[in-house]
């Protein structure tokens, strides 16, 4: 018999759908992972092996094959561990295959048990939420999947944990929502001293969500001016709030649930690479134009960036999203951001 569970794939910061089914069949031990997994897609079958050895769960002695569907989708990342240790266990019989059908699950397991906070909790519970499951997360991540609002979550330190909610023996309480930071008062502008045109370029280009290039010599003020941006702009409407969120989600930079109204400001370093700027890299990741979304990009010393990295702004300051090319698919990243450069004569 197979048992089925729920977990997602992340294309940027929409999470799809996929099927982790299990089954065991006559023959040889073996432990199988099919359905174009990553590398740590493959290795995970290692940490559910040593996880159910913590556990005192013997693996059957027989083969056992897990699906991921759809066979199409790439499966990047850790956060399947979790979904396939519980498709295992239902296939086992030690957890009731119908108590899980209407849960998702991510989070990656440690060797004793554990399960060990993931990248991309939020977007996991929206996801959930829209086909109507609640959502299996490690008990880090709780706080920032209960942010999803109307999502069912249960988070869960380890494998044990579970196991002992869904036979009853020990219920899990749902997690509260991590905490908020309102748009605290940034550095103020009243602290530059003269530069009255400047500030006032400033004001508008706030006002009116304007591009802005600061020139002048060094030590006039330029980096100074450019960090009191944020502080004029208004805090982030709660929709923009989610958007910014789930990149920052995705990018694993949200500590303990805890979310912040503050527009986001970024200054990468002139010597970033097009891939820490746009995005990109092994598994895609937003870059920084991406992670100051709804905020201000700051890119200081603007002629010492590598034409490469300047060309590939264009196209996401043009469409406000960015388009990421991974081995076999493109991700799209919302990338709506205020540009403030600055540069000596
Ligand atoms: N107009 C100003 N009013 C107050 N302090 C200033 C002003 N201009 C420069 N400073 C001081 O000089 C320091 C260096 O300025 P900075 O913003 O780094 O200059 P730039 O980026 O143009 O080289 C600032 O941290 C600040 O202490
Ligand atoms: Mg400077």
């Amino acid at each position: 018999m197979a048992a089925r569970v729920v977990t997602v794939a992340f294309e940027g910061v929409d999470a799809r759908r996929v099927d982790v089914e299990a089954q065991l069949t006559g023959g040889e031990f073996a432990f199988i992972v099919v359905g174009l997994g990553d590398k740590a897609v493959g290795e995970s079958r290692e940490r559910v092996r040593a996880a159910f050895m913590g556990l005192g769960l013997a693996m059957p002695g027989k083969r056992i094959i897990v699906n991921l569907a759809p066979a199409d989708l790439p499966k990047v990342g850790s956060h399947y561990d979790l979904p396939i240790a519980l498709a295992v266990m239902a296939a086992m019989g030690v957890i009731a295959p119908d108590s899980l059908s209407g849960w998702a699950a991510v989070g990656e397991l440690s060797l004793d048990g554990r399960i060990v906070q993931t990248a991309g909790a939020l977007p996991a519970s929206v996801a959930a939420g829209g086909m109507d499951l609640g959502l299996i997360c490690p008990e880090a991540c709780g706080p920032e999947a209960a942010w999803a609002g109307e999502t069912r979550v249960l988070a869960a330190p380890s494998l044990i944990a579970l196991v002992n909610h869904f036979r009853g023996t020990q219920m899990l309480s749902p997690p509260r929502p991590g905490p908020m930071r309102e748009a605290e008062r940034g550095p103020d502008l009243r602290e530059v001293k003269g530069q009255e045109n400047a500030k006032r370029a400033l004001e508008i280009a706030a006002a009116g969500g304007h591009n802005l290039a600061f020139m002048g010599p060094p030590g006039s003020g330029k980096s100074m001016m450019a960090a009191r941006l944020p502080g004029l702009l208004p805090p982030l409407t709660p929709e923009e709030l989610l958007e910014t969120s789930m990149v920052h989600s995705v990018a694993g930079l949200i500590a303990k649930g805890e979310l912040t109204r503050a527009r986001p400001f970024r200054a990468p370093h002139h010597s970033a690479s097009m891939a820490a700027l746009t995005g990109g890299g092994l598994k895609a990741k937003p870059g920084e134009v991406s992670l100051a979304h709804n905020g201000v990009l700051f890119l200081d010393e603007l002629p010492e960036f590598s034409a490469q990295a300047l060309d590939s702004l264009r196209q996401p300051l043009e469409t406000g999203e960015v388009i990421v090319a991974r081995a076999n698919a493109h991700v799209r990243y919302p990338a709506r951001v205020q540009l403030v450069a600055a540069m000596n004569p």
